[in-house]
Parts: C-alpha cells; sequence; structure tokens
C-alpha cells in the first residue's frame, strides 16, 4: 500500500480511491495506539520535522506522536523560537532544515498556499497541516475516518458543516473529501460567511451540495453535525453584528440538534469555544466524537507518514 505522490497538499487533488488507502492503513495503525508498547518500527531511521508558524495542540502533537509510535525521529520547530524571527524566509528555514537531511516536513502556516511552494522547491516530503483558509488535509482525514468508524459508511450519509465556512480550512478540506466519498453535504452559516462559488466548483457536483443561512432547516434529518470555530483571526471585515448574536443564530444546542437524526454524530474539530459556536452540554454529549476524532487524528497521520515513505512492512 503506498500513494504514489511525494507530498500530501491537499484534499482536492486525492482521488476517492487514494482517500480509502489512507483510511485503510489508519485501521491498522490504530490498533497499535492500543497496546502497551504503542510502537512500530517501520519509519526506523527517518527524520519528520514539524515546522509551525502558527499555534496548535492537537495537530502538532498528534503528527509527533505518530511519527514516534512509527520510530521516527522528530524535531519541533516553532516559528516564535526560531530565527524566522530574526527574518529568515520560509524557504530558507526549509532549506536549512533540508540540508540536514530530513526526509519529512509538516508545515502549518497562516498564508494559503505556503506548503505548496515548499513542495515544489524540496526532494524531501512536505505535508499540510494547514495553511491559511486554504486546507487542513489530515484534519478531514480523520473526519472522514471517525464517520466511517461509526457509520459504516460515508456514502449517502447527510453532513452538515456549520458556522464560519468562508474562512475554514478545516471545511474546505471536509467538503471536498466528503464529495469525493459521496456524501450530502449542506453548508450552513451566516450569508457572509458562505463561500462563493468556488472557482464553480460547487455548481459542478450537481446538487450534493446545499448551502443554506436557516440553520434549524439544515440540521433536518443530519446523519453528521460538523461544527467549526468561529475564526475571529482570519475575519479582516465585519461579518455578523455580534459574537452574542452569531450564539443565539448559529449555536448547537440540545434544542437544535434533536432535528436531526437520533444517532446523529456531533464532530468538532477544535479548539471549541464553548457557548460560541457550540453548548458544553452538547459537546460533552452522549453524540458527540470529539475526543475520538483527537484519538482517530494519530491513526490517520501515522497512516499519512508511512504511505508518504513508501509503505513497507509495519
Ligand atoms: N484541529 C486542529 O487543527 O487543532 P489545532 O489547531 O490544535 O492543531
Amino acid at each position: 500500500m503506498t500513494l504514489k505522490q511525494k507530498d500530501l497538499l491537499s484534499i482536492q487533488e486525492l482521488a476517492a480511491s487514494e482517500i480509502a488507502t489512507i483510511l485503510e492503513a489508519a485501521d491498522s495503525f490504530k490498533e497499535v495506539s492500543g497496546r502497551d508498547i504503542k510502537k512500530v518500527p517501520a519509519l526506523r531511521g527517518k527524520t519528520i520535522v514539524n515546522l509551525f508558524y502558527e499555534p496548535s495542540t492537537r495537530t502538532r502533537t498528534s503528527f509527533e506522536l505518530a511519527a514516534k509510535r512509527l520510530s521516527a525521529d522528530v524535531v519541533n520547530i516553532s516559528s516564535t523560537s526560531s530565527s524566522a524571527t530574526k527574518g529568515e524566509s520560509l524557504l530558507d528555514t526549509a532549506r536549512n532544515i533540508e540540508a540536514m537531511k530530513s526526509d519529512i516536513l509538516i508545515v502549518r502556516h497562516p498564508m494559503a498556499g505556503a506548503p505548496a511552494l515548499l513542495a515544489k522547491r524540496l526532494s524531501s516530503s512536505v505535508i499540510n497541516a494547514g495553511d491559511g483558509a486554504h486546507e487542513h488535509p489530515t484534519q478531514a482525514l480523520l473526519d472522514l475516518y471517525t464517520i466511517k468508524e461509526k457509520k459504516g459508511r460515508i456514502d449517502g450519509l447527510t453532513v452538515v458543516i456549520a458556522g464560519d465556512i468562508l474562512h475554514s480550512r478545516v471545511a474546505r478540506s471536509n467538503l471536498f473529501g466528503l464529495v469525493a466519498m459521496g456524501a450530502r453535504v449542506r453548508l450552513v452559516g451566516p450569508g457572509t460567511m458562505l463561500p462563493p462559488m468556488m472557482g464553480g466548483w460547487l455548481a459542478a457536483t450537481a446538487g450534493q451540495v446545499e448551502l443554506f443561512t436557516d440553520f434549524d432547516r439544515a440540521l433536518e434529518g443530519a446523519d453528521v453535525i460538523m461544527m467549526l470555530r468561529l475564526q475571529l483571526e482570519r475575519q479582516a471585515g465585519s461579518f455578523f453584528p455580534s459574537v452574542k448574536e452569531y450564539a443565539r443564530l448559529y449555536s448547537l444546542t440540545a434544542r437544535r440538534a434533536a432535528r436531526a437524526k437520533p444517532d446523529v454524530l456531533i464532530m468538532h474539530p477544535g479548539p471549541i469555544n464553548r457557548g460560541v459556536e457550540i453548548a458544553p452540554e452538547v459537546a460533552d454529549g452522549l453524540s458527540s466524537v470529539i475526543l475520538e476524532q483527537v484519538t482517530n487524528g494519530v491513526a490517520i497521520r501515522m497512516a499519512v507518514l508511512y504511505l508518504l515513505s513508501g509503505g513497507g512492512n509495519a
């Protein structure tokens, strides 16, 4: 089992068969994290570097755990404690890391396209760990894995993605992944936060994606509800009157969640703003799989690191 590409930059560039390959590989790696000794020798001798220009709890930690559970050597670099603070460019930083013979560079950056730029210039593999409002491919893969694990399928499910769609790389990656895997997607949020036509891509999905501004309507009969954090750090203008007003219209409360199917899955990529986009009792309720998403993130990242390294005996 391998992936033919050198890098993982977006879900949009993956075929459904490639997504299925990653989800299948994650199944065997999930079992490793349940063992007393959580380690396999698959990537022994490989060097993996986490290069983060934005804060992260889940993605950075789970990439580090994934690499260590595969026996790779891992180095973490944060822009705030690197020579980026002295004016070194992203490309110079990455080329210096590669000169130390790293094999895979995992990059989070506020500029959309930054990992793609590095992928063109480096011979080592580059993984996008979130680039601006563009994509967050491993988040979508762990979300798809969680849906498939819980529901047994993705094809034919109705998935609501709610909130700040416009600024969310998680929404974009999930949208591409869910459509590729045959789900019906409802995007819901204030009209100012719904995406424009995405270069005609939405129209080309032939009805597989619907846009809503009425949250209650969007939730009717949903199989999965994916809530999004308000990306205040990416909002240059004023997209809604106040956070209180936003929460009144778009917070997922228990009353609202009851409009979905009784066995609905409630998801959130984290970090959560409790009481803004989701009520605490819903985030912690029986339908919530938010922490299971985090658990599955390690397995997905193990699968991605393994497959990009050429596969082989795990
Ligand atoms: N979901 C996610 O990307 O979380 P972090 O910002 O903590 O990595």
